[in-house]
């Protein structure tokens, strides 16, 4: 595409401070219409004649900006006025702040020192047909904006009585517009407000407000204030084991919100950056504060809901609650590992073992073509593909199961939604990574002799470790056996030749099996049942139950093994166990942080113990989505309703309903491409009663019995 626009720049110098850019123009006929294209080396926030040209916070969102910036377009027609003034700052975001935040990452300053800019048109239609395009250029000016700081990690700070008057002209500069691309993504929104549950006192005097919700976004406050008050607000998770204010967790992220105040009643939150948080210490505020005052903002990618499961218990409803809460407060554009230390990145792994119950639980498609875009655009020359997306580690690692995501995630989004599009843009990326596992490998048909994750944070660890007890080989070689034959099923739906892949995969099967003649773990025998690599899964599954029984029933596994647990169990016939599992409140369980007050998921299973003891400081997230993969199993086991492969999308279904006697009741809805999909059972007087909606023909199995239906509504009894 031809653009009139040019990249601008501040000339003066500007310290922390964000910029801000203008252009003045008057309308000497009428217009039509009015279009605003922008997009920046950083995040903007624009305002025409004084209002905020769209609902899109934090654009122009995060992509793999070396290659692909997206640019987003707003209808401003109404905003116009005869005389106009469009005013856009930006602020450091993902592009220029510190990230990753460990100190010895030699990328963080490097990206510190990367130019902030601007780029855009402003495009009008008159009435008579002609068209003018206003670009970004030597004619526009920029000063310094009341934001006097702003980054990702460490937060905000905004001056209210500071006016920008010292305008300068600005220059251009040389940037390439080659990697503009249109809105790709979701448009990431403010989508929900969360009033304070209650203001606190903590034992150490500190006062705090608990929004009884961890939430992702800003804060938003109204004060009234004299002219150079000064507030001061920092986020925590947690209160520590006294119930005092605890945030050591964030690391080296600061997440401080900083406003100076003017004279008079005010309202502000931060615009160009977001946090994690259920708690906000007041460290310095001017009134004594009233919950009224205060709003937590939620912040994330805009996508439709689709899924929700309702049972007759409360923790499994607060359980499915805290799913829904990790997916949103890291679905902000990118899916993230977690949304308050100092990462909040684009984790692989992560995103490939939720992706399931992601993409039950909101329409996920196009966040995922995205993002899946920018990981094919990120992956080596070697067909490596980074730890994170976009990536800001640059570390050349690979891990087993992290860069797996490549074939994973476009094959589920495509199960779930039915279309192949994002098989055909992520075949080469796939074929690519396939290919890197085959060309570095020490053993052919396996893969060894790489360094892994394994299974990330399993209780089988050493102590205070955080690498499982599976063999990263067996890890590793299991992810190159699953992932190949996904790539034979994706080339056969596309077309494409996958001849060498449907003779490889059996090789690596058959190496697998010769190689790794016992299972050691829990998560080896998950592996090994889930991916159909051993020989006998009959007797595998019994020897996994055995295990489990062994290790006190009670799961041991982590982002590896977890994602699959329940599935294995109730697919070969133990369906009861995998109910004593997800019923189990006893540490270590789902339930246990439920029990422990969580209101999301959380990256360990001993995050916070029952003496309120943390599992440690480092590496101690309270929202991190992974182990909400048990969702995905609430759907398609106990609820029962699972994609076909061969009528992807729900175009065909079947539904097999798992009651177990512990719960009541459940209920599950799912918004398909195709139509709501329904299923409902409850215990009654002794039987089991079953409700069934499904919008298209599918195969409902209700007690061991098929009956194949058509659309419609059925009542069984079973
Ligand atoms: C992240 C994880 C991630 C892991 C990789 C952590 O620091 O928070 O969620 O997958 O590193 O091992």
């Amino acid at each position: 595409m031809m653009y009139q626009g040019k990249w601008i720049r501040a000339t003066h110098e500007l310290g922390d401070v964000c910029p801000v850019f203008q252009k003045k123009w008057s309308a000497d006929q009428k217009v039509v219409k009015a279009e605003l294209l922008l997009t920046a080396l950083g995040i903007y926030e624009a305002k025409l004649n004084g209002e905020r040209v769209s609902a899109y916070v934090l654009a122009p969102g995060w992509t793999t900006y070396e290659k692909r910036l997206q640019y987003q377009v707003y209808d401003v027609t109404e905003l116009l006025q005869k005389d106009n003034e469009l005013e856009v700052t930006v602020a450091p975001g993902w592009f220029r702040s510190p990230m990753p935040g460990w100190e010895d990452a030699p990328q963080r300053i490097a990206r510190t020192e990367q130019t902030s800019g601007l780029f855009g048109e402003i495009r009008l239609i008159y009435e008579n047909g002609e068209q003018v395009i206003l670009p970004t250029d030597e004619t526009w000016v920029s000063a310094e904006s009341a934001f006097r700081f702003s980054e990702i990690y460490d937060g905000e700070t905004y001056d209210a009585t500071f006016v920008s008057k010292d305008w300068y002209a600005v220059e251009t500069f040389d940037w390439s517009t080659e990697i503009l691309i249109p809105q790709e993504g979701e448009e990431i929104r403010e989508k929900d407000r969360v009033a304070v549950k209650e203001i606190i006192t903590t034992p150490k005097g500190e006062v705090v407000l608990d929004f009884g919700q961890e939430v992702t976004g800003y804060v938003e406050f109204t004060v009234n204030a004299k002219a150079g008050d000064e507030i001061k607000l920092l986020c925590g998770e947690m209160l520590d084991a006294e119930g005092n204010f605890y945030n050591a967790n964030y690391r080296a992220a600061k997440s401080e919100m900083n406003y100076i105040c003017c004279d008079g009643e005010q309202t502000w939150h931060p615009v160009h950056t977001f946090f994690g948080f259920r708690y906000i210490k007041l460290e310095s505020f001017p009134e004594a504060p009233k919950p009224e005052q205060f709003t937590a903002i939620v912040v994330y990618s805009d996508m439709k809901r689709t899924g929700r499961i309702r049972t007759s218990d409360a923790k499994l409803n607060q359980l499915f609650s805290n799913i829904i809460w990790g997916q949103i407060g890291n679905f902000l554009d990118v899916p993230t590992d977690c949304p308050q230390r100092d990462e909040r990145l684009g984790w692989t792994g992560d995103a490939q073992v939720f992706v399931k119950a992601a993409s039950y639980n909101y329409d996920v498609e196009k966040f995922f073509m995205k993002w899946l875009n920018d990981l094919s655009a990120d992956q080596f020359e070697n067909g490596a593909v980074p730890d994170v997306v976009p990536d800001y580690l640059n570390n050349g690692n690979t891990s087993a199961a992290w860069r797996d995501a490549a074939v994973i995630c476009p094959w589920q989004i495509y199960l779930t939604y039915g279309n192949k599009e994002i098989l055909e843009n992520q075949f080469e990326s796939m074929k690519r990574w396939i290919g890197y596992i085959t060309e570095t490998t020490k053993d052919a048909y396996l893969w060894t002799g790489a360094r892994h994750y394994g299974d990330w944070c399993a209780l089988d660890a050493k102590v205070g470790g955080v690498h499982g007890a599976s063999r990263e080989d067996f890890v590793a070689s299991a992810y190159y056996a699953y992932s190949t034959s996904l790539l034979v099923k994706v080339g056969k739906i596309i077309g494409e030749d996958v001849t060498y892949y449907e003779e490889l995969y059996p090789k690596i099967v058959a190496k697998f099996r010769e190689t790794f003649t016992s299972y050691e773990t829990q998560t080896e025998h998950i592996l090994a049942l889930h991916f159909n690599l051993t020989a006998d899964s009959a007797q595998t599954a019994a020897n996994f139950v055995q295990k489990l029984k062994a290790d006190g029933n009670k799961l041991q596994t982590g982002f590896v093994g977890t994602p699959y647990i329940l599935h294995v169990l109730s697919q070969h016939g133990y369906t009861d166990v995998a109910y004593d599992l997800l019923l189990r409140e006893a540490y270590p369980s789902w339930l246990f942080s439920v029990n422990q007050g969580a209101t999301t998921i959380w990256e360990h299973w001993d995050g916070v113990m029952e003496d309120g003891s943390f599992w440690a400081v480092e590496m101690n997230s309270f929202n991190h989505y992974a182990y909400g993969a048990v969702g995905d199993w609430l759907y398609e086991e106990a609820a029962g309703i699972k994609p076909v492969e061969t009528a992807p999308g729900f175009a065909k279904i079947v539904i097999e309903p798992k009651p177990d006697k512990r719960i009541e009741w459940l209920e599950a809805t799912l918004d398909t491409r195709n139509g709501q999909v329904r299923s409902y059972w409850k215990f009654e007087g002794g039987k089991v009663k079953y409700e069934i909606d499904t919008p298209v023909a599918a195969t409902i199995v209700i007690g061991g019995a098929s009956h194949e239906v058509l659309a419609g509504n059925y009542i069984f009894w079973g």
